[in-house]
């Protein structure tokens, strides 16, 4: 009987199961009613009294070896089972689903691009910024409504100096301000970045968004030159048969001043609802570097002059993709994002 016991012992340290079955058939061979164990704890009466004691010792220890061995097994398959059934190793990697890169970056690097072979280089600036970048040296009168609460977001405000105000800055005119305080002219630039208002959230406005600006200042610099750069760059962005006009308007840091229009690229300029019957839309707003910012930050207004413009890139990616909320640049909704997949 000890024999038995001992050769049941080892066989038991060695037992494996793949599955739920196989674990049930080794419960069933070992510790079921008319399994191994209790077959012997029958044939245990007739073990002569003298032997009793030991061979009854080994066979509690088979048995708890057993319900050990057995329920050791199933915590192994049971932890392996979360994840392990479901992951099919056979499955090929390919193809490999790569993300789709935002409507906003798209139509952002496009813009780098075309002004990029027009000669302009990218400049950079602080969202947080103060007062003097965003509003002063950009010839904004002490008492501008822009400066307001209502549309400016405050880090810092400061009693004594407004122009020491820290601020989120409101529009990347502010980065003008750092290139021209920073480099002598030429200066050629783009300067792509967040910006933010003060605004309620709905479908047409938002608390950021986003702009690019840019700044030419050199020597004889014309309204011309403006005109024929923007031109380049409505036919690059719209296609070639687009048109622009000019309509005269008012900035505090651009003398003169303009606003920039497409002719419609929905109905070619003949009026539809889009463009509100008028054949043409919005783009951008332009004009000549007021000599008073130019002075303010450090450059001869007597020998340079330059054209600065600054557009909104939700505005223009809602033009070249009929994007109608533009809430959904900031939802992150995969189903939205995944239609841009084709223009990345
Ligand atoms: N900063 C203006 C805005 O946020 C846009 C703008 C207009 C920029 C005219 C310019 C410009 O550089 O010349 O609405």
């Amino acid at each position: 009987m000890l024999a038995k016991i001992e050769q049941l012992l080892q066989e038991v340290e060695g037992l494996t199961a793949r599955n739920a079955e196989e674990l049930e058939a080794l419960r069933i061979k070992y510790l079921s009613k008319k399994g191994a164990i209790n077959e012997l704890m029958a044939d245990f009466r007739n073990v002569p009294a003298e032997h009793k004691k030991e061979v009854g010792i080994k066979l509690n220890e088979l048995k708890s070896r057993t319900q050990e061995r057995i329920a050791a097994l199933k915590e192994a398959f049971e932890s392996q089972d979360t994840g392990m059934s479901e992951l099919d190793l056979t499955r090929t990697a390919y193809p490999v689903s790569l993300g789709t890169r935002h409507p906003l970056s798209i139509v952002r690097n496009e813009i780098i691009d075309i002004f990029g072979r027009m000669g302009f280089t990218i400049a950079d600036g602080p969202e947080v910024e103060d007062d003097l970048h965003v509003f002063t040296s950009l010839n904004f009168a002490a008492d501008h409504p822009a400066r307001d609460m209502q549309d400016t977001f405050f880090v810092e405000a400061n009693q004594d100096d407004v122009t020491k105000n820290i601020i989120l800055r409101t529009h990347t005119s502010s980065v003008q301000v750092r290139a021209m305080e920073n480099s002598q002219p030429p200066i050629r630039i783009i300067c792509p970045g967040r910006v933010y208002r003060n605004e309620a959230i709905s479908y047409r406005a938002h608390c950021f968004f986003h702009q690019i600006e840019g700044l030419y200042i050199d020597k004889n610099v014309s309204f011309t030159d403006l005109k024929q750069v923007l031109l380049q760059f409505a036919r690059e962005m719209f296609g070639p048969e687009t048109k622009i006009r000019l309509r005269p308007s008012y900035f505090p840091f651009t003398e003169p001043s303009a606003e920039m229009d497409i002719s419609c690229d929905i109905c070619g300029g003949k009026g539809c609802a889009f463009c509100k019957y008028t054949g043409w839309v919005e783009i951008l707003g332009c004009g000549m570097v007021d000599p008073n910012v130019l002075e303010a930050c450090g450059i001869d207004s007597k020998i340079y002059t330059g054209y600065a413009f600054g557009m909104g890139v939700e505005r223009i990616t809602n033009l070249k993709y009929k994007v109608k909320d533009l809430r959904m640049f900031s939802e992150n909704d995969t189903r939205f994002l995944k239609e841009f997949e084709s223009a990345n």
